[in-house]
């Protein structure tokens, strides 16, 4: 299936199945921002809690919080938000569509490597066996020729962001011949910054207002708690403080569904270090979070690194975390090496004095920090897009399953009974009001049993349980298992055993 039509069909699956809703649909929708539904907000629950058990819980060095989404307002003048947290933008003239300058340059690059991908594609058909594929690479003259022609593009790409040269942004834009992919045209205005934060008012009377910013990160939350948290924690650096909360952003081009929003959810980890340990931390971080990901369990390819064109104004080193999306390989979470730049810069702002006194040094300094940061919407995302399978049946029909990580499906077993009648009902429903007590359940009751199955496949329950005439004998009920479609008899007495092993989360952890 084209990329387009697969992500078009996620899309579509998430809204009939109660995952994600346009917001204000019936007033025909808030330009991206989204609601979740029944199986949506489940599913977020349980991606939030796994990042929060592995991040917090299993950790003994790492204290969550939750801070407020509105703060003072000079918090985000020494965070550097009001006057470096800008995108550059372009509009097209005959479109009248804005883009992110940046963004359309990578996206040019993006096509080069499939450009070359194709070449690589090709010649593994006409070579076969024989095919050498690194000397390939390192010999074709149309590849070679599209990879300087990139490289050269990239190196003047990092300069121009590193510099904030516009200018040299658009000349880029101008020699790669990029167009506007709705017009089709080359009739680009000049590019200009645009600053990310939404702002609102605070007090009664709107000309006594104070100038409020929605936070655009919940990191500046953690940062002005640190001594709050350190010294109630009891906490020796290194140590982290972490926190899940929404966050509000301004997006240029608010494209890519749930990708991209306006107003989403981050998850947050600030890990504090003795100055000069931090890019040892930052490896660190980088090489457990992404054993993180890898316990879903999904395709290890999946993933990939990539270190930042362009390194943000408190950053000494910084890479994203990319994954595989519908629509190409994208971030997915940012890992970034802080510095001392915010603890110092709300030292200096808040005139209040912001050190660790480190006894094994005995002396006292501005830690340094190291951050972990995903989103959750576009880890939400991530695994919905990964879990959506379309497969073909032996009797020659198909069925959509989403094949989720068990301990994070939404519901995580129907109690099915076979018909509506002759005590199935009574049975079935004793059943889940004792598994209720340990899982979200479904008790369901319409429509065909194959037709119950599609739909829990569809939502992706790991099991059913259904309850027959038999049961009514022998105490035993089928649990057919979501990927295999297998059906095994089992004693009711074992079943919350069953559906407890399947879909434990500590097997995962333990992989940390
Ligand atoms: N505190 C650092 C920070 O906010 P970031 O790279 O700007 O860094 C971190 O954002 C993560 O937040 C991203 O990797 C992404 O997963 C998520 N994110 C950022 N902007 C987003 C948006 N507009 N919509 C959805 N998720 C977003």
């Amino acid at each position: 299936m084209e990329q387009e039509d697969r992500f078009r069909n996620i899309i579509s699956h998430c809204k009939e199945y109660g995952f994600i809703f346009q917001s204000s649909e019936i007033y025909d929708g808030l330009s991206a921002v989204y609601d979740y539904g029944g199986y949506g907000t489940e599913l977020k629950n349980n991606i939030r809690s796994y990042w929060w058990k592995a991040m917090v819980q299993y950790r003994e060095n790492i204290v969550g919080i939750d801070s407020a989404i509105f703060m003072h307002p000079t918090i985000w003048k020494a965070s550097g938000h009001v006057d470096a947290f800008n995108d550059p933008l372009i509009d097209n003239k005959d479109s009248k569509k804005r883009y992110r300058a940046d963004t359309l340059i990578e996206d040019y690059l993006a096509k080069q490597d499939d450009k070359i991908e194709k070449e690589v594609e090709k010649a593994k058909k006409r070579f076969g066996e024989k095919f050498d594929e690194p000397l390939f690479r390192a010999t074709n003259a149309r590849i070679l020729e599209i990879k300087n022609k990139a490289d050269a593009v990239s190196e003047r790409f990092k300069k121009a962001m590193n510099e904030n040269d516009l200018a040299a942004l658009k000349g880029i834009i101008e020699d790669c011949e990029i167009v506007c992919p709705i017009s089709g045209s080359r009739n680009w205005t000049d590019v200009r910054q645009f600053n990310l934060m939404f702002s609102t008012g605070m007090g009664a009377m709107e000309e006594n207002a104070n100038t409020l910013y929605l936070r655009p990160e919940t990191a500046q939350g953690i940062f002005v708690n640190f001594l709050n948290v350190q010294k109630t924690s009891r906490m020796k650096i290194p140590f982290g403080i972490a926190q899940t909360g929404k966050a509000f952003r301004n997006e240029i081009v608010a494209r890519q569904f749930i990708f991209r929003m306006r107003e989403f959810e981050q998850m947050e980890m600030q890990f504090f270090v003795q100055p000069g340990s931090e890019l040892e931390w930052y490896n660190y971080w980088k090489e457990k979070r992404l054993a993180w990901h890898h316990t879903l369990g999904f395709p290890k390819e999946n993933y990939r690194f990539k270190d930042h064109a362009k390194l943000a104004h408190y950053a000494n080193a910084a890479c994203d975390i990319e994954f595989a999306f519908p629509f190409g390989f994208k971030e997915l979470e940012g890992i970034h090496s802080r510095t001392d730049f915010d603890l110092k810069s709300h030292e200096k702002f808040s005139g209040k004095k912001i050190q660790y006194f480190d006894p094994e040094l005995n002396s006292s300094y501005i830690p340094y920090v190291v951050e972990t940061s995903i989103g959750l919407d576009r880890m939400f995302l991530a695994v919905i897009s990964q879990s959506l399978v379309n497969e073909k049946l032996d009797d020659g029909t198909d069925r959509d399953v989403l094949k989720f990580p068990p301990f994070l499906a939404p519901v995580k077993a129907a109690i099915l009974p076979l018909v509506k009648k002759d005590g199935l009902p009574e049975m079935a429903m004793e059943i889940f009001h004792r598994l209720k007590f340990m899982v979200y359940c479904q008790y369901d009751e319409k429509d065909s049993i194959g037709k119950r199955y599609r739909r829990q496949d569809a939502i992706g329950t790991p099991w059913c349980i259904t309850v027959d005439h038999q049961s009514l004998q022998d105490k035993t009920v089928t649990v057919r298992d979501r990927d295999t479609m297998k059906q095994e008899r089992v004693a009711i007495a074992e079943i919350e055993r069953i559906v407890m092993e399947k879909v434990d989360v500590i097997p995962a952890l333990k992989r940390l």
